[in-house]
């Protein structure tokens, strides 16, 4: 089949990938020339694990093909996906749709064949309607259709999730736009992946209730974390001992930091502004609740590295260890890791900030931060190492080497990811969030 793919950031640039390697004759599209160049030539622009192997593999092939030029992209395609971004708008919290509206349009100008127009980006509830009768009125009314097949790939996991995803949504207003996305993802059908058809509204509103759902959770047990450090409990056994039952689970109820990263945070505050233009804010209200508990955890975490630093951070070194909003990614989209290195750097510490992948991202938006190229270099002589990012490499960190490199053996760990009582054994004061402080067990030399 042959298909278009409109945006080449995170999303787009899987899916062109993906779908080339599903056996689909992909031509993939943006309106930055310097990373459909950067992409053509193999080389990825962000960091994603397995996705530079797998571009390469499909641009051998011969069914990748990357392009700035609209008409080129758009001639004679029967599927075109539209996975532009749709950030939060500059001042206010409702998401910007003007990359998807000037997506669509384009498709409409270009068009030159009967086509599906396929919607992956995460919109308002009520856009995909609105475009559809958009697309009416246009001079392509004859040849294109619209409908909605929302994305839920994870960063670090991407070509994974789009390759077995938990589930295909197909948005569609008609059977033959359902038989034409049934067989774009023949393979994955075949494979046993459920598939659900819905209307549109009802298939933008899986994914904002997805997102939603997935942060209520991060944040209902951030919330048990706070009254976990009131009464001397461990909300690292409370989630596992929640998660045993089958109707809780026990994924997402790490706690922590709380989220980031460009969809969870952004996603949940454009739901709530959408339900209000609705009239239905009442219904969200406990989303405004999640979103201040997860910010109140990076300010937890700057106020304990405060309190282990002898309650004056002006002076004092400081380690932070992650940059990205998660591990095995390069994103630092309001990544809690930086957030709180550039709070404990306004407090007056010198923070010294490390990640496998992130450093030049972290750059660009916190240039004042001192970066580090390796571990050893930004834990040497500090006060205090923060772990704030749980790469493997940090959860690795040898406690007994590491004591002879610190000033002061003290960690905080706000992502619940190392061996308390090893650290604590090796001469360590640690506090971990959601468990609260551990004196050394043994003295240091
Ligand atoms: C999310 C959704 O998972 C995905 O389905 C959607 O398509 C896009 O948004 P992503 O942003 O890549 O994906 O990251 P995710 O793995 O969901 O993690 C989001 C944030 O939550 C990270 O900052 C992570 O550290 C944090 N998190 C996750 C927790 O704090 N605790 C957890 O238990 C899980």
């Amino acid at each position: 089949m042959r298909i278009s793919v409109v945006g080449t950031g995170y999303l787009g640039a899987v899916h062109a990938v993906c779908m080339a390697h599903l056996g689909h004759e992909v031509s993939a599209y943006d309106t930055d020339a310097a990373k459909i160049d950067r992409l053509a030539s193999g080389a990825s622009p962000f960091y994603e694990p397995g996705f530079e192997e797998m571009l390469a593999e499909v641009l051998t092939t011969g069914r990748l093909h990357f392009t700035h030029d609209p008409k080129e992209a758009v001639s004679g395609a029967a599927v075109h996906f539209v996975c532009v971004g749709t950030p939060q708008s500059p001042g206010s919290n409702a998401a910007d749709v003007r990359y998807v509206n000037s997506a669509v349009a384009m498709i409409a100008e270009h068009a030159d064949s009967p086509g599906l127009v396929v919607g992956k980006s995460t919109v308002p509830v009520g856009t995909a309607q609105r475009l559809s009768d958009e697309l009416a009125g246009t001079a392509a009314s004859d040849l294109l259709e619209l409908s909605w097949n929302p994305e839920f790939l994870r960063e670090g996991k991407a070509i994974e999730d789009t390759l077995h995803p938990d589930r295909l949504i197909f948005g569609v207003t008609s059977e033959h736009a359902e038989k034409t996305l049934q067989q774009v993802y023949s393979r994955l059908i075949e494979a046993g992946t459920p598939h659900l058809t819905t209307d549109l509204a009802t298939a933008e509103m899986v994914k904002v209730a997805a997102n939603s759902f997935l942060a209520t959770k991060i944040s209902f047990i951030n919330a048990m974390a706070e009254v976990c450090e009131l009464v001397n409990a461990d909300v690292v056994t409370l989630g596992r001992a929640l998660g045993y039952d089958e109707r809780i689970g026990r994924k997402f109820l790490n706690a922590g930091l709380g989220f980031g990263g460009g969809c969870l945070p952004k996603d949940i505050r454009a739901f709530s502004a959408r339900a209000g233009e609705l009239g239905a804010s009442d219904s969200l209200t406990f989303l405004h609740e999640v979103d201040k508990i997860n910010v109140r955890r990076r300010e937890k975490a700057v106020t304990v590295a405060g309190a282990m630093l002898g309650g004056d951070c002006l002076g004092k070194n400081v380690a932070v260890l992650g940059a990205a909003f998660k591990p095995n990614s390069d994103d630092v989209r309001d990544s809690p890791a930086l957030n709180v290195a550039a709070a404990l750097h306004l407090k007056g510490a010198d923070v010294r900030v490390h990640d496998p992948r992130a450093i030049s991202n972290a750059k660009a938006i916190f240039p004042t931060l001192t970066y580090c190229e390796t571990v050893e270099d930004a834990c040497r002589n500090v006060d205090l190492i923060v772990l704030a990012t749980e790469w493997d490499e940090y959860c690795a960190i040898d406690p007994v080497a590491f004591r002879s490199l610190v000033r002061q053996p003290r960690l905080l760990d706000t992502r619940n990811a190392i061996d308390r009582d090893y650290w604590v054994g090796a001469g360590w004061s640690v506090y971990a969030l959601g468990r609260g402080a551990m004196a050394p067990t043994t003295k240091a030399e």
